[in-house]
């Protein structure tokens, strides 16, 4: 194996930091925001500085960035395809365009200290230009100019090339993806980067992210600065520059795949059925490894994040059925990761224990609810002829009840030749969440917990208007770059994540004590407001002015010393508060500070 994924993590550290990069590090496999579930795209958590907002690291960043999707998730099995993968990226938040960008990429492949690729074996596409924005003959020529022909440049809609994040909402722009040419012969004559007969594999892109749209369907307008965000798929390029014929042979998966094929006794082969299992298995545990082993741990439940945790994990339960060995040997599958990532992630070996106790929770739970569901499911297919779909219904009192996630029912039905109304199970899924939301009583938005009870929910929202007044304070003595990343309130305390490129001194935290405490005593009333989102920005209040929203936003004002957009909900006066206390300040990740909080009552 001439290039490893360690190998190529090295070369990539290396290559960015001569080139004057900062390395933004330890990044969650959780996002801040609570607008997704997972982190898809290195670009994620840089979303505020790609809109403008000074990075504490400065305008040329890099990462090695874990990211999950999960929408390709029934096709992991074959030989490429993963829920979790490493995104390498590198960022110019206004300091270089097109032209360094391009350059450093074309370094970055083909110079013989890095990845050494011969010019000939690349191919890349650029933006043909529409009604938006021209055709970017600018990346064309600079591609000619590090010495690729013009038959190796290919012009594709913005379907193909113009990169915006899913919802078409935020950072966007042209890109130019780069391909590599596996060697295979072309499927025929017209055969290009966009056809997937397999000759080429795209390994890289760079987006040239000059715009952004406010909200769905908006015209993309200009951002204050010209940035590149890229992102190179790691899994692919050790895979393609090997040779190999599946990502799964990536020295990554070596140990994994050896403690499967000893257990059953089988040779790991993609093409096979087993081959499936074995990748199923590897793809999921791993990824079930980097949300257990996290800096915000993911536990298995049937809602968000844990769901998908849940999915993984039972999903390859019954793969190890399919390959008649005990599930068990899915935790040495996990040992294999962690030890794999220890040096990269020396979290998982801290964390070890808890990761490997809850995975073994897991497939311990699945395995008692399945005898009972198999038996459901094979009444519920008896006599069904070859072609029949069960409804979504059914398949969700197989999840509901017997906790088959919907992949495992899919897998099941396979193969007795029926299918799954999908659609169906989600519709019923989300009417069923629905429920159980108008049912929950108290139920909190942005992070805040569940509160059982009156008395309870009442604490919630004072530590919630605390918050509020925290981040106003910590604008005033910090300045006012200092932003919200993450917020979570249990009974006991707050706990808030916000920009900040230093520790803060004990006389910073002193000051955004008293401040807090100025305001509990000046006894504003929280005044609560609806606006639009124009009216809510010419108001001064801050906040995500995005469409999550909506159109109409709810303000909270506390006073003249706080305004914010906010779902709530609030005390009714700052009074309430009574007095407020730091607990503690931490680094929460790079350029980003915790501090936990509390109200006491005196
Ligand atoms: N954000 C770009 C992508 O995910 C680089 O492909």
């Amino acid at each position: 194996m001439q290039l490893t994924s360690k190998k190529l993590m090295k070369m990539w550290r290396d290559f960015w930091t001569q080139n004057g990069h900062a390395e933004i590090k330890g990044a969650s496999l959780i996002p801040q925001d609570n607008t997704v579930l997972f982190t898809t795209a290195g670009m994620q958590p840089l979303i505020p500085y790609l809109m403008g907002q000074p990075h504490p690291l400065g305008n040329k960043l890099f990462d090695i960035q874990p990211c999950l999707r999960t929408n390709d998730i029934d096709e992991v099995g074959d030989n490429r395809h993963h829920t979790m993968f490493f995104m390498l990226g590198n960022w110019s938040l206004g300091a270089y365009f097109k032209k360094e960008a391009i350059q450093w990429s074309f370094k970055f492949l083909t110079d013989k200290n890095y990845l050494n690729i011969p010019t000939n074996r690349l191919a890349v596409t650029v933006f043909a230009g529409d009604e938006t924005s021209p055709r970017d003959e600018t990346a064309s020529k600079l591609w000619q100019e590090q010495g690729l022909k013009p038959e190796q440049i290919f012009y594709f809609p913005k379907k193909d090339n113009w990169w915006e994040m899913g919802g078409g909402v935020g950072p966007c722009g042209p890109d130019t993806e780069i391909f590599y040419d596996t060697g295979k012969p072309a499927c025929s004559k017209d055969c290009n980067p966009s056809c997937d007969c397999g000759k080429w594999v795209e390994i890289w892109n760079n987006v040239f992210m000059e715009f952004n749209v406010a909200q769905k369907g908006a015209k993309p307008e200009k951002l204050p600065k010209q940035n590149v965000d890229t992102g190179m798929g790691l899994e692919r390029v050790v895979s393609v520059l090997n040779g190999f014929d599946s990502t799964y042979q990536n020295d990554c998966f070596v140990d994994a795949i050896s403690t499967l094929e000893k257990a059953s006794n089988k040779k790991f082969d993609f093409t096979q059925d087993s081959g499936r299992d074995f990748c199923i298995i590897c793809d999921h545990i791993r990824a079930s490894v980097f949300l257990l082993g996290d800096a915000q741990p993911t536990t298995p439940s049937n809602v968000g994040q844990g769901y998908v945790l849940r999915r993984l994990i039972r999903r390859a339960v019954n793969c190890t059925r399919n390959l008649e060995i005990d599930a068990k040997i899915l935790l040495d599958v996990a040992q294999n990761f962690i030890d794999f990532y220890a040096e990269e992630f020396p979290k998982f070996v801290e964390t070890k224990q808890f990761i490997l106790d809850e995975l073994q929770k897991e497939i311990n739970k699945f395995l008692d609810a399945l005898q009972g569901g198999l038996k459901e499911f094979n009444r519920i297919i008896a006599e069904k002829p070859q072609g029949y779909v069960i409804d979504g219904v059914t398949a969700f009192r197989l999840f509901d009840t017997f906790g088959f996630p919907l992949e495992l029912t899919i897998d099941l039905a396979k193969k007795h030749g029926i299918s799954i109304d999908k659609q169906g199970f989600l519709e019923a899924m989300k009417k069923h969440q629905q429920l159980s939301r108008d049912n929950s009583g108290a139920m909190f938005k942005g992070g805040v917990a569940v509160a059982n009870n009156s008395e309870e929910a009442l604490r919630l929202a004072r530590l919630h208007t605390a918050t509020h007044l925290m981040l106003a304070a910590l604008r005033k003595v910090v300045g006012s770059y200092v932003e919200q990343r993450g917020s979570n309130i249990t009974p006991e305390r707050l706990r808030f994540d916000f920009v900040c490129d230093h520790k803060l001194t004990p006389e910073e935290l002193a000051q955004v004590s008293d401040l807090v405490n100025q305001a509990i005593k000046a006894n504003a009333t929280v005044v609560c407001e609806k606006m639009t989102v124009e009216q809510a920005k010419n108001s001064g209040a801050i906040g995500i002015f995005d469409n999550k929203y909506g159109n109409e936003v709810t303000v909270y004002t506390m006073g003249e010393f706080s305004k914010e957009i906010c779902g709530g909900p609030h005390a009714k006066t700052t009074g309430e508060l009574k007095q407020f206390k730091i607990l503690k300040e931490e680094s929460s990740s790079s350029g980003v500070r915790r501090i936990k909080a509390t109200i006491i009552d005196n």
